[in-house]
């Protein structure tokens, strides 16, 4: 009888308990949400707990990166903390982060979670990733993956990006309390990111089509050497999904015409990316500028029309030239050499081994003539109508329809491919 008693109060227990934990689940489930408690739920992965992928036979150059998991991570970036966003890309948004050793780093938070990108799969392309390494190229330090959570961890790089030093000071005296870049340091800087692209198109062992140069994918650490930044992702993203340039969501200036036309991609498109980002440096003013006169605010455009017209001088930023070791012939050789890399087509652009050779080669060496950009016509466009003002990014990942269906003001005239005629 006593036996019997027992054995309800402990079937009686178990009920209860197995209530107050459905009601617990309930309330967490109710102010915490479902995403929060599944990950409550979700067995952590021990700090030890490094994935098989980076020990053993099969794990080719992840062995000479490190594996964070993703408390560390989150503890390095304060919990992704909106302070330390460093920007936010095609990608997913980049933070600053602290490592215990205090080494600073970049970790990148790739948006792959509705792509669907396997564990193994982002293993892989990291694996590849880690095998290009170049001094102009910013170097991967590690990468995490947890749950749906997919984190590459770069060095930091103290100077930031080109973009923010070459535009945003540009109208203050004080150049917005930003460093200035002199003469000399613009043409390293020219010339480190003609030797990265050399080495990923030529060298490397994937050889490997950046798709996006432009200034803000160009960092500089502290001696201003500069750093090619995210080559390799689109790898993590399938064509039709998910990795959304923002070349294509901010401005298409940077985009050879045959890509952003016909979805043709050659290691050319990166010379032509390149071409326009030197008159950027050059310059220092953006690629496009709709609050300039007209006839200067496309600026290969410009650029080509100061050269006919032998006004080169006149395209390079004011400060530059009253600087100190600013060489006029040398600043008409970079110019050169710039608008080879924009002509129209392909075939007729430098191959980057060919554009460093001439960077580097003295003044009264002569470099071929370039033929004149694909220009944009715009009073073509104007009579064939249409507003794509309002084009939303994702229509614009179909770089064929919105070119040909689109004068929205960041493309306002499409290239009439008469090459250089
Ligand atoms: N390793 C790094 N060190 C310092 N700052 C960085 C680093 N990586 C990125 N940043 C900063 O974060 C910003 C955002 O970078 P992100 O690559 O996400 O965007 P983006 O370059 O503007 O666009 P895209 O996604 O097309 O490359 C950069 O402009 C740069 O200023
Ligand atoms: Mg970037």
């Amino acid at each position: 009888m006593a036996a019997s008693n027992a054995s309800v109060v402990f079937l009686a227990l178990i009920i209860v308990l197995v209530v107050v934990i459905f009601i617990l689940l309930g309330i967490c489930w109710k102010f915490l949400g479902p995403a929060i408690l599944r990950r409550l739920l979700r067995p952590r992965r021990a700090p030890s707990d490094v994935p098989e992928y980076f020990s053993g036979n099969m794990s080719g150059n992840l062995r000479t990166i490190t594996y964070f998991d993703y408390a560390t991570l989150k503890k390095a970036t304060r919990d992704f903390h909106q302070k330390n966003q460093l920007g936010r890309g095609g990608f997913g948004p980049v933070y600053l982060g602290k490592l215990e050793d205090g080494r600073k780093v970049a970790v990148k938070q790739l948006s792959v979670g509705k792509s669907g990108q396997g564990e193994s799969e982002f293993f892989v392309e990291v694996n590849m990733i880690t095998s290009i390494q170049h001094k102009n190229l910013v170097r991967l330090v590690g990468c995490c993956s947890e749950g749906t959570q997919r984190l590459l961890v770069y060095e930091y790089m103290k100077n930031k990006s080109l973009d923010k030093i070459l535009f945003a000071g540009a109208g203050a005296a004080d150049g917005g309390g930003l460093p200035f870049l002199g003469w000399r340091r613009r043409q390293q800087i020219i010339v480190g990111i003609a030797r990265g692209l050399q080495y990923l198109h030529e060298e490397s062992n994937l050889r490997i089509v950046h798709r996006d140069i432009k200034a803000s994918n160009i960092l500089l650490d502290d001696k201003f050497q500069p750093k090619i930044s995210d080559f390799g992702l689109a790898r993590f993203f399938p064509e039709d999904q998910t990795y959304l340039s923002t070349a294509f969501a901010g401005t298409l200036g940077y985009t050879a015409p045959e890509y952003a036309i016909r979805g043709e991609l050659t290691v050319k498109a990166d010379t032509y990316s390149f071409g326009v980002l030197v008159l950027e440096i050059l310059s220092g003013r953006k690629n496009t500028d709709l609050s300039l006169p007209n006839e200067m605010q496309y600026l290969p455009e410009h650029a080509w029309r100061l050269y006919e017209e032998s006004r080169v001088p006149e395209l390079v930023d004011g400060r530059v030239q009253a600087g100190e070791g600013f060489e006029a012939a040398e600043a008409m050789q970079v110019c050169q050499i710039a608008l080879l890399c924009v002509q129209p087509h392909p075939s007729q652009r430098p191959a980057m081994s060919e554009a460093v050779r001439m960077l580097t080669m003295k003044t009264d060496q002569s470099i071929p003539p370039p033929l004149k950009p694909a220009f944009l016509d715009r009073k073509n466009l104007k009579q064939e109508g249409g507003d794509g003002a309002d084009m939303t990014a994702l229509e614009m990942r179909s770089p064929t329809s919105y070119w040909m269906m689109t004068p929205s003001p960041m493309v306002d005239r499409p290239y009439d491919m008469s090459f250089g005629k």
